[in-house]
């Protein structure tokens, strides 16, 4: 990697233009997870040692390149001042004569946010003129924002061309944690790879069967895999039409020696409601009336022994259905099997994708993991092999 880090960069007196993704959730004016504010922390701690001013650039949902005060980062300032411990100065403008005043005014020591790059059509469009008006605002860009980093917009690929551009400590704990789990891990690899649909997972199913040992399938996805078979999966979430893909995928994981796991046993339920009945049956065995809703005892067992001889765990996606008891089972005892090697030193096991941080909190697992990714599409679009345009323009 080329690219240049904080470290690189000489901050003093200068106005540090800095990306960060705090789009986090927000109910009733409150945040309810502050995890993507703790993460940037050290960055803002870094530059303010340096004696720069950090500009925070970021996004808010998606407003639709017009200002919405549904989507104004006004209603972030407290929790940010509060996270980061520092004073947050907020300006109602992302760049102008405004956005240029409230900097010249930014007490040393404190941040200033601007307002959500999104209320800009010029953002998402990634517009020279608009990405020269936020480069015109600041001495040096700073990129701390990963999970915004598939996005090829103004505020995360344009104004790195226009600026001295480094990688924030989040941004750098990101890609080298990524790295270490697929570019050079130590093997064998098994990846969990899970979600409702295979249609979703195509891309990052051909870029992982090359690089990793064994792929978990769980969730909906599975069906399709067992339904390709030949299996019958009653009601089950299934996307029958892919079934020839979901062959091909079974004969390029041979090709490759990579194993597919999939589930042998199933728990099954007639209707989609928490504990709602439900009984565990081998994998070919779902009655013709129910659906398959998360992967059985057995299955979890098999998954348990794969992660004890693994080495490194790439995880996305949950194994069930694990937003409703007792369907999160299968998710959450893997999820503890995994953290528990990790915890143990035998295992390296990185996760991401917005689901999987949400079913591996729900289990107590998260805190053992090696590293939990604040990324959501990013970190599927990493895993799809694909070139990231925010990281790319940073290695310049
Ligand atoms: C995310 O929440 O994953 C990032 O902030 C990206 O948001 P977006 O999908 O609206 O670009």
């Amino acid at each position: 990697m080329s690219w240049k880090t904080l470290d690189d960069m000489s901050l003093g007196g200068k106005t540090v233009m800095t990306r960060v993704d705090i789009n986090v959730p927000v109910e009733d004016g409150r945040v309810t997870d502050a995890t993507r504010i703790e993460r940037i922390k050290p960055t803002i701690d870094d530059i303010l040692k340096a004696g720069g001013k950090p500009v925070l650039l970021a996004h808010f949902g998606r407003p639709g390149g017009k200002p919405d005060p549904a989507f104004s980062l006004a209603q972030i300032k407290d929790a940010l001042a509060e996270t980061l411990g520092h004073p947050v100065a907020f300006c109602a403008e992302t760049v102008g004569d405004t956005a240029k005043a409230a900097i010249a005014a930014l007490p040393e020591g404190s941040v200033l946010l601007l307002e959500n790059t999104r209320f800009n059509a010029g953002e998402t469009k990634n517009d020279p003129d608009f990405a020269a008006a936020l480069a015109a605002l600041g001495d040096v860009y700073c990129n701390d924002a990963f999970s915004a980093a598939h996005r090829a917009h103004a505020s995360t690929e344009g104004i790195a061309r226009l600026l001295p551009a480094c990688a924030g400590r989040l941004m750098q704990a990101e890609l080298s944690a990524l790295e270490s789990a697929l570019s050079k891990p130590e093997h064998p690899v098994v990846a969990v790879v899970g979600g409702a649909k295979v249609s979703t997972k195509l891309d990052l199913l051909g870029n992982l069967i090359p690089k990793v040992d064994q792929i978990v399938i769980g969730g909906g996805m599975a069906n399709t895999f067992l339904a390709a078979q030949g299996i019958d999966v009653g009601k089950s979430l299934c996307e029958h039409d892919l079934a020839d893909t979901a062959r091909e995928i079974m004969a390029r994981a041979k090709a490759a020696n990579c194993q597919l796991i999939l589930p042998v046993d199933v728990v099954v339920a007639w209707e989609f409601a928490a504990n709602t009945k439900n009984e565990t049956v081998a994998a070919d065995a779902c009655p013709a009336d129910a659906m398959i809703l998360d992967a059985g005892p057995k299955s979890v067992e098999e998954v348990g022994k794969v992660f004890a001889a693994a080495k490194t765990l790439v995880w996305n996606g949950p194994l069930g259905a694990f937003e409703i008891e007792p369907f999160n089972m299968a998710t959450d005892a893997a999820a503890l099997k995994a953290a528990e090697l990790t915890r143990a030193g035998s295992l390296r096991s990185v996760a991401g994708g917005g689901d999987t941080v949400a079913a591996l909190n729900n289990s107590g697992a998260a805190k053992d993991f090696s590293y939990i990714s604040t990324a959501g599409g990013a970190f599927l679009e990493w895993l799809e092999g694909k070139t990231l345009p925010g990281v790319a323009a940073l290695e310049g």
